[in-house]
């Protein structure tokens, strides 16, 4: 039912400098897969095909890895390197590609009003690449629980983990009403706040869907946290004058931004093609 997705792809990951100095953060493999192709699978899972990508300096290789390329393809073929190409293309030739650029970093809010051109008047998922997430099996991404969550309420659907409380300040944190077992009613949200002041230990992840009416939100919506325009901000005023849902996943995420969370991630996917290692 929601054909598009959103990635924000425009911030340097810093966190990971050096190797972000000249690679853009969302390549980083986990082995030998792009962290952003593991976000285009997901969202390729829960039926949304059209990837609409937030970029900005330097992101020329997020493109090239979503293009054919016949040299490549011409080099490996008839060798036992040609099925690693085959995924990708599979993705490729499974859903479309288009491209924008955020003109100064303004923050994720602003990140997300730059893609409106490329979403239009529809709800769509967004997906920040550095959050690796996996369902409790293969078949049951996170997206694809979220897309199930939307289709019965019709509004913004946000996924969430418990944290450790003094890891509040690294999260949007909702409080809101339990509906239904792991669903909330959003009432409050809160942009990275000091454990004494989060309203709960419930943290937003880099998974969304959101209702077209978020943009108008978003264009209304001041610097908030860091001086930046927040999603987290936007989404509050959407909560308080609609309806917003938390949903807690089943599965597991990988924070890919941190160099603990992604070779967490790395050890995790090793193991899944490889077994154990040593
Ligand atoms: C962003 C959001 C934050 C959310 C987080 C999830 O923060 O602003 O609300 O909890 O993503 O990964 P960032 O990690 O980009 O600083």
């Amino acid at each position: 039912m929601i054909s598009k997705c959103l990635f924000p792809a425009a911030g340097y990951g810093t966190r990971f400098l050096p190797a972000t100095k000249s690679i853009p953060k969302e390549m980083l493999p986990i082995v030998n897969k792009p962290l952003i192709q593991y976000g285009v699978e997901e969202a390729l899972q829960a039926g949304m095909h059209d990837i609409a990508i937030v970029t900005g300096k330097g992101k020329h290789a997020i493109e090239d890895l979503f293009d054919r390329n016949a040299i490549l393809e011409k080099a490996v073929a008839g060798s036992d390197k040609e099925q690693l190409l085959e995924e990708t293309n599979r993705l490729i030739e499974a859903c479309t590609f288009s491209y924008t650029r955020q003109k100064q970093m303004r923050g994720l809010g602003d990140a997300i009003l730059t893609g409106e051109p490329l979403v239009g008047n529809q709800p769509f998922g967004v997906v920040l690449a550095d959050d690796l997430c996996i369902g409790d099996n293969e078949a049951d991404g996170v997206l694809r629980q979220m897309a199930e969550v939307y289709a019965k309420y019709r509004c913004s659907v946000v996924a969430i983990e418990e944290v450790d409380p003094s890891e509040t300040h690294k999260y949007g944190v909702i409080a809101g009403i339990e509906v239904e077992p792991c669903l909330y009613h959003v009432k409050e949200m809160v942009e990275k706040p000091a454990p004494e002041e989060a309203p709960s230990n419930l943290a937003i992840i880099g998974r969304y869907i959101l209702t077209p009416d978020i943009f108008d939100w978003l264009r209304r919506t001041e610097p908030g946290k860091g001086g930046e325009i927040q999603i987290t901000d936007a989404l509050e005023q959407q909560a308080k004058n609609g309806r917003v849902l938390a949903y807690r996943f089943r599965g597991r995420r990988f924070d890919c931004g941190s160099v603990h969370g992604f070779v967490e991630a790395t050890n995790h996917f090793y193991e899944k093609c490889f077994g154990p290692a040593d």
